[in-house]
């Protein structure tokens, strides 16, 4: 499936290329995905429902074993190298990009599988701390990389996404549910996940064909500093929800649980903001059920409006969209041919994704580009992007 981003080539040569300059010898080659979620947002760490896609941009990861006990990481896109001793690696994450890397290898290492020294080499065209999930493909594809290279194949993809979403909770220190990494495992070209985040249970849904709608990412170009702690704090808040409701409701488990009628009923023992972020979760499960079955129906307007009442919850109830993003969505809403838009992923800034007919793609792009860049002064990147296959070796 390919991206008609002109930035997206293939790497792979020249990774193998600089791999013999670094290293003296030739890797074997894999790659993971990023993602983009179409609908399902802040569900999954409350055992709910989410339905993203894997998108054709890629983390790649270039490796050979070597004699000793070395792990070598050197990171293209950071133009540097560093050195851990696999029987030496540190207990937690630094706040540096090679974290992803280790913290990956210290879950392999704590489950049990035998690693020798590597050779490492990462790069990567998933736009950076812009919601598309390159931590993932990171650890995803690093993950899958030196299990097939210790020829580990007992692991499944799905066990691959539990170990690099530990990885990211217990060594980097983001409390981050399954998805990114569960897509980014699982990815398949066309389609998109429909996963069900407490049984794990995954179904595919077929895409709409390019020559009739295509998937726009919009990137606000902005980064916001307090996403980390902000995420935290909903989590913080729908635990705070099911602690309470619980009390009510005792098969309570998680906000998966709870239906409508209950939050009407029990809500008001609840803190008003508690009810809000409830509200959303619940709501937001139940939409991205019915886009499963707008999307087999074929019923793309409906799909497209259960984007916009997503955004809208996600604006109003769970307070983590910004003003660049509630005005990406704003510019795209207006556009004929746009079936639905809203934010993407974890929120605070990165991007909006906006399902688009066919023939409006650049008409879209321009009115966009040219209403984002008035307001904000800032340029944004359009990226058109095809559901693309998850972790695999290429090389
Ligand atoms: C981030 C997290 C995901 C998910 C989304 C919000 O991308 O990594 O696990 O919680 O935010 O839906």
């Amino acid at each position: 499936m390919q991206n008609t981003n002109p930035a997206i080539e293939n790497r792979a040569p020249a990774l193998e290329q600089r791999f013999v300059q670094l290293f003296g010898e030739s890797p074997r080659i894999y790659q993971a995905p990023g993602r983009v979620n179409l609908i399902g947002e802040h569900t999954d760490y409350n055992d709910g429902f989410v339905m993203p896609a894997a998108i054709g941009f890629y983390t790649r990861a270039a490796v050979a074993p070597r004699p000793d006990r070395k792990l070598a990481i050197h990171s293209q896109n950071y133009s540097e190298q560093v050195e851990f001793d696999l029987d030496h690696l540190p207990a937690t994450g630094a706040g540096h990009w090679s974290d992803y890397v280790v913290g990956v290898v210290k879950m392999l290492v704590r489950s049990g599988k035998k690693l020798g020294g590597v050779n490492l080499l990462v790069d990567g065209n998933v736009p950076l701390g812009a919601g598309l999930s390159s931590s993932a493909s990171i650890e995803v594809a690093v993950g899958y990389a030196l299990l097939d290279l210790a020829e580990s194949s007992t692991i499944t993809r799905t066990q691959l996404a539990l170990l690099c979403q530990r990885a990211e909770n217990e060594f980097v220190g983001a409390r981050c549910g399954i998805m990114d990494q569960f897509v980014a495992s699982h990815g398949k070209r066309g389609q998109a996940l429909l996963l069900d985040c407490r049984s794990l249970d995954l179904e595919y849904r077929q895409l709409p064909s390019p020559e009739v709608a295509v998937l726009a990412i919009c990137n606000t170009m902005v980064k916001h500093s307090i996403a980390k702690g902000e995420y935290n704090q909903r989590r913080a808040e729908c635990e705070a929800g099911v602690r309470a409701l619980s009390k009510y409701l005792p098969q309570v488990r998680a906000l998966r649980d709870v239906t409508p009628e209950d939050l009407e009923r029990y809500g008001h023992e609840l803190p008003e903001v508690v009810v809000r972020r409830c509200r959303h979760v619940i709501g937001e499960n139940a939409r991205v059920l019915k886009a499963a079955a707008a999307l087999e129906r074929g019923d793309l307007p409906a799909f497209g409006n259960l984007m916009l009442e997503s955004h809208r919850s996600l604006r109003d109830d769970f307070a983590v969209s910004c003003s660049e993003l509630d005005l990406m969505v704003e510019l795209a809403e207006g556009v004929e041919g746009v079936y639905g838009t809203r934010m993407t992923g974890g929120g605070f800034g990165g991007c909006t994704i906006a399902l688009v007919q066919a023939g409006c793609v650049e008409v879209f792009r321009r009115t966009v580009r040219e209403g984002y860049e008035r307001s904000t002064g800032r340029t944004p990147e359009i990226y058109i992007c095809a559901a693309a296959d998850g972790v695999d070796r290429i090389a």
